[in-house]
């Protein structure tokens, strides 16, 4: 390692698919030849990869922001005496682009989901203009009020390059995730996912198995395949379901899962291989959201409560012993007592092995966001602990049943 080495501290929030964007991030950073530390205080780089999901995930990013900005400062916080380039990226970075300068005027770069492979380019920009004292190169074509000057923001990429996935960083010696899809195109009607990661984008068949095989020959045995509806996959002739045969069939592959299904994408086809590939774990993570037809309906999920009781019931009869698991929203817009006591119903009725049950939060942007958030915050607390509550029993249940089997 050379002794001007440049180090960067990495912290991710949200789901399975930030951290898979956080290990790409690491990747392409440690190919410029950047140092990873775990240590914020001795970092010449300090990025953060946010989520936009829910309220509270964006509070706690903003918070933590807040927080390394306030080190930078304040003197004797930092041993070496370093004061980071903080940068911004991921969903929170495409939902606010530049005005996260207002909000945070500590930040130094933002960078949406889709311009990932940037990140190191504009790292290297940064720090030549704070060794330069100069003003990095501000983005093309923009006019930019003063204190935009010194920043750097990309949130206009579409696709990204394939090469990004074959750095061979995984966090896990044993373990990788790999993106089969990026973005979604539902516009579930509360979802700020279509907003900030783009419409949905399938990656090439033949580009997902070349990146197995290599996470295998590093030795690696167990694959997560992520999208954020992956059994809406679709490269030509190659289905969610081909996809699956082909990816059972690589050697030295010894176990692997997938994250997350859409009900109105699951089909008994993929019953089928999840009972006949030997290497499938036997999970099933489909998200219903709601039980009630007219909270479904107003969030734009494409189903009904009958629709997903029989794809809870097939799922248990063709895939022995296989596990379901779900999301779950409470307190969505106009959701009364009956309609939450329908999802309550339900709950007890399926069975979830286990479940992720969420308040509802408006999202910027949303078709949701303009009907009136009128649970009030109590009501939605204790909602959210009655399912909570029922789900817990629920679950030590078949844990305890499982056992004895
Ligand atoms: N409010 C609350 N929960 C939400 N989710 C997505 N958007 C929102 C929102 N606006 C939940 C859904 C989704 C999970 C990842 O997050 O249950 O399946
Ligand atoms: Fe959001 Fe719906 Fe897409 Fe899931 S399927 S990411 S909830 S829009």
């Amino acid at each position: 390692m050379k002794k001007d080495t440049k180090k960067v501290f990495i912290k991710n929030f949200g789901c399975q698919m930030n951290t898979r964007d956080s290990e790409v991030i690491c990747g392409l950073l440690r190919t410029a030849h950047y140092e990873l530390t775990a240590n914020p205080k001795e970092a010449d780089v300090v990025i953060f990869n946010t989520c936009s999901v829910r309220q509270h995930a964006e509070d706690k990013a903003w918070s933590e922001i807040g927080r390394i900005s306030k080190a930078k400062y304040s003197k004797g916080q930092s041993p070496s005496g370093k004061v980071p380039i903080i940068g911004l990226v991921g969903c929170m970075a495409q939902n606010y682009q530049e005005k996260v300068f207002e909000r945070s005027p500590d930040v130094g770069f933002v960078v949406g989901p889709s311009d990932i492979d940037k990140i190191p380019g504009i790292i290297k920009k940064l720090l030549a203009s704070k060794k330069e004292g100069t003003v990095p190169c501000p983005p093309a074509g923009r006019e930019s009020p003063k204190f935009l000057e010194r920043k750097i923001w990309e949130t206009d990429g579409q696709l990204r390059p394939e090469e990004i996935y074959h750095t061979g960083f995984y966090e896990d010696k044993d373990h990788a995730y790999v993106v089969i899809s990026e973005g979604c195109s539902n516009f579930c009607s509360y979802c700020v996912v279509p907003f900030v990661r783009g419409p949905l984008h399938n990656r090439d068949h033949k580009a997902i198995l070349k990146e197995i095989e290599e996470a295998v020959d590093q030795g690696i045995t167990k694959i997560t395949l992520l999208g954020q509806n992956v059994n809406a996959y679709k490269d030509g002739d190659i289905n969610f379901v081909k996809l699956i045969e082909l990816v059972n069939s690589i050697k030295g592959l010894k176990e692997f899962s997938f994250i997350t299904s859409h009900p109105k994408d699951t089909s008994l086809d993929l019953f089928r291989v999840m009972a006949d590939c030997q290497k499938l774990q036997k999970a099933l993570h489909l998200p219903i959201q709601s039980g009630a037809d007219k909270i479904l309906k107003l969030m734009n999920r494409g189903y009904g409560r009958e629709d997903y009781l029989k794809l809870a019931k097939t799922y248990r009869k063709i895939v022995k012993r296989g596990a379901l698991s779900t999301d779950i929203i409470v307190g969505f817009p106009t959701e009364t007592e009956k309609d939450f006591q329908e999802t309550f119903d339900l709950v007890d009725e399926i069975k979830f092995n286990s479940a992720y049950i969420f308040k509802y939060s408006s999202r910027l942007r949303t078709q949701a966001s303009n009907m009136l958030d009128d649970v009030p915050k109590l009501e939605k607390e204790r909602r959210h602990k009655l399912i909570l509550g029922l789900q817990r029993k629920i679950s030590n249940k078949l844990k305890c049943y499982l056992r004895k089997e």
